[in-house]
Order: structure tokens, then C-alpha cells, then sequence
């Protein structure tokens, strides 16, 4: 095997069985998921030629400032102000821009206490004063402290009284994230945010960032765990991103599939493909199982890629698609489906 071309390289490792999970696209993973392969390339970071910073894409925030200031400047300014297996029933709302969907999300077993705080009735510390003094019954039994309900499905009363739990509405929308928008919920420069391409609700966030220069899938919802949880490394959802690029895209993605020595560790994407476009521009497809910032242009920038455009075209099982930039809408019921497999996956 040539050697990498850059100092560094990781030499061996172990590999890990790394196919695709589940349902989360189509069956790509001609590399291993993750551990080194034979001769990683290694390379600091120059920065992006056209890309803005973003803080981290990746569950607990691991980039570094530094990293971030290495990444590129920030776009500038606008001159004008800007204009366990979890259940969910599905109700489709029909939203305006984007559609969105609801999903009313039985949040499984819980202690007494919680349920009855969930279901607004009284207060935490009222809760566990009713339960202690005997007053709230589960099924027809008295009710211990600390017992486990799950409100879907038992029968809970305080003082005689049932207690209806409140079911929690969720709504999940994939946004075509042009370029030059911030992945942000305010941006203290006033540059147009995702949030302005989307019908806003209360509590909406978008499941991990996008470069302001990077396009493509964003998901958002208004279920904060379930976008923590989709975007934390363990759960290894796969990101396929298109980058046009200039240089020898061939011999990248030879290297690429030995595996890439970044300065926040190794990066063996599971699939690596180029694709010439003429003009001496490449398409160069890989697929990634985590969101490290500015993984796939520092990637990219490693192998000795000019990156001219980054077009993220799948997160999980959410694909682009005809989706038209700047265009959003709610995600199909098998596309929640899998999100809420990978959710329930450790
Ligand atoms: N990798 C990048 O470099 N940028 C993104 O926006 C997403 C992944």
C-alpha cells in the first residue's frame, strides 16, 4: 500500500465491524466504522478557502475554539438587519413552510412523583408529599415513592382524582440549508439563520450544525433529547456529504479509506467515492458516522482538496433528495421510524 502522502499516519489499529446501522441509508459502508486503518494521513488544519466557523457539530461540544479560529473567518456581517424503545403517535399538521410534524412521544416509565409534576397537577415537592401521605394510588394500589409508572398505561389518581399526563408534541422538519446561513437560533451579526427558513415553534433546534458555508440536510425538532441523543458519537449516524472539489481526488479517497489523522484523532470515513466533473472538479462523496466540526472540510484540506462547495445530502436515514434550497418539510413517518431506532440504540 503507498504510504500517506502527509507525516503522521497512524501505522495500525484495530477495526471495528462498523457496517451500517440499521435502516440509516443505503447499504455504503465499504469501510469500517471506525479505528485505524493502515497508514492514517495526518495534517494541521488550515482553514477552510470559503467556509465560516461554527462551534461544534458534535454532541458535547469537543472542537476547540482554536480549531474553530483555524476553521475560516465568519462570513460578514449583513448590512441590513435580517428579515428504551420510545412510541410515538404521528400527526401530520400541514405547516406552511416546511409542513412538520407532531409526534406525541410516550416518554415510557418514570417514577409516580415525576408523572404527576409532568402532568402540571402539582409541583415536584408536592408530589412527593401526596405520594408519601398516601394519597395518590396506581392502579387501584397505594403508591410508594420512587415507584415506576408509565403514565401511558396506568391508571394514576391523587386525592381520587385521575391524572391525565400530559402527552409531549413533537415536530421534526429536514431544512435544505442554503449557504451562507448561520446554524444558530441568533446571530449576533444579524446574518440570515436557519430559524428564518422555517415556520418557528417553541423549542425547535436543529440536530447538529452545518458550516454557514455548508449546505444541504439539517434536521430540526422541537424533541431536545432526541437531538442530543442523535447527535452524540455513540449513537454513529451516518452523514453522507457531496464536496466539489479541485485536486487528485483519486488518490484522496485512496487515502481516505486508510483512514485520515486529524488533530482530534482519526477519521476513517465508511465510504469514499470521487467522481470526475470536468473542469478539473471532482465530486467527492464520503460518508461519515459522527459530526466533529468541520470534519469533512479539515478532511478535505488534509488530503490536499480545495473544497468549492459542501453539500450535506443524508443524515441518517433523511436524505436531500429534490428538497429545493432554502426548502424544508416534515419528515415521513419511516424516516421517524429509524431516527427513533437510532435514538433507542446504544
Ligand atoms: N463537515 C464540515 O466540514 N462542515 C460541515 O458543515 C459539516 C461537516
Amino acid at each position: 500500500m503507498t504510504p500517506a502522502r502527509r507525516s503522521g499516519g497512524r501505522a495500525s489499529g484495530s477495526s471495528s465491524s462498523g457496517g451500517p446501522r440499521s435502516g440509516q441509508g443505503k447499504s455504503s459502508a465499504k469501510r469500517p466504522a471506525k479505528g485505524p486503518a493502515s497508514g492514517g494521513t495526518k495534517r494541521s488544519f488550515k482553514g477552510p478557502a470559503k467556509s465560516a466557523v461554527n462551534p461544534s457539530d458534535r454532541a458535547g461540544g469537543k472542537a476547540s475554539s482554536k480549531a474553530a479560529s483555524r476553521a475560516g473567518t465568519q462570513a460578514p456581517p449583513k448590512t441590513a438587519a435580517k428579515s428504551p424503545a420510545k412510541k410515538r403517535a404521528v400527526v401530520d399538521d400541514g405547516l406552511s413552510r416546511g409542513g412538520g410534524t407532531v409526534a406525541a412521544r410516550n416518554e415510557g416509565p418514570m417514577r409516580v412523583q415525576r408523572a404527576l409534576a409532568r402532568a402540571g397537577v402539582v409541583s415536584r415537592r408536592e408530589a412527593d408529599k401526596a405520594v408519601a401521605e398516601g394519597r395518590v394510588f396506581v392502579n387501584g394500589a397505594v403508591a410508594t415513592v420512587g415507584q415506576s409508572v408509565d403514565p401511558a398505561r396506568d391508571q394514576i389518581t391523587l386525592d381520587g382524582a385521575p391524572v391525565v399526563t400530559k402527552v409531549q408534541l413533537h415536530r421534526w422538519i429536514v431544512l435544505h440549508k442554503p449557504a451562507a446561513v448561520m446554524t444558530t437560533r441568533k446571530d449576533p451579526q444579524q446574518r440570515k439563520t436557519v430559524f428564518d427558513l422555517v415556520d418557528d415553534v417553541p423549542g425547535l433546534v436543529y440536530v447538529g450544525r452545518l458550516d454557514f458555508m455548508t449546505e444541504g440536510v439539517l434536521l430540526l425538532t422541537t424533541d431536545g433529547a432526541a437531538a442530543h441523543a442523535l447527535t452524540h458519537p455513540s449513537r454513529e449516524v451516518e452523514r453522507t456529504y457531496i464536496a466539489t472539489v479541485r485536486g487528485d481526488a483519486v488518490e484522496a479517497a485512496r487515502q481516505a479509506r486508510r483512514g485520515v489523522e486529524l488533530e482530534d484523532g482519526l477519521v476513517v470515513p465508511r465510504d469514499v467515492e470521487a467522481r470526475p466533473l470536468g473542469n478539473r472538479r471532482w465530486a467527492f462523496e464520503l460518508t461519515i458516522a459522527e459530526g466533529r466540526t468541520h470534519e469533512v472540510r479539515r478532511l478535505c484540506d488534509a488530503l490536499g482538496l480545495e473544497v468549492e462547495q459542501l453539500v450535506r445530502t443524508r443524515f441518517g436515514p433523511v436524505r436531500l433528495g429534490a428538497l429545493p434550497s432554502g426548502g424544508a418539510r416534515a419528515l415521513t413517518r419511516t424516516e421517524r421510524d429509524i431516527l427513533e431506532a437510532l435514538i433507542a440504540s446504544s
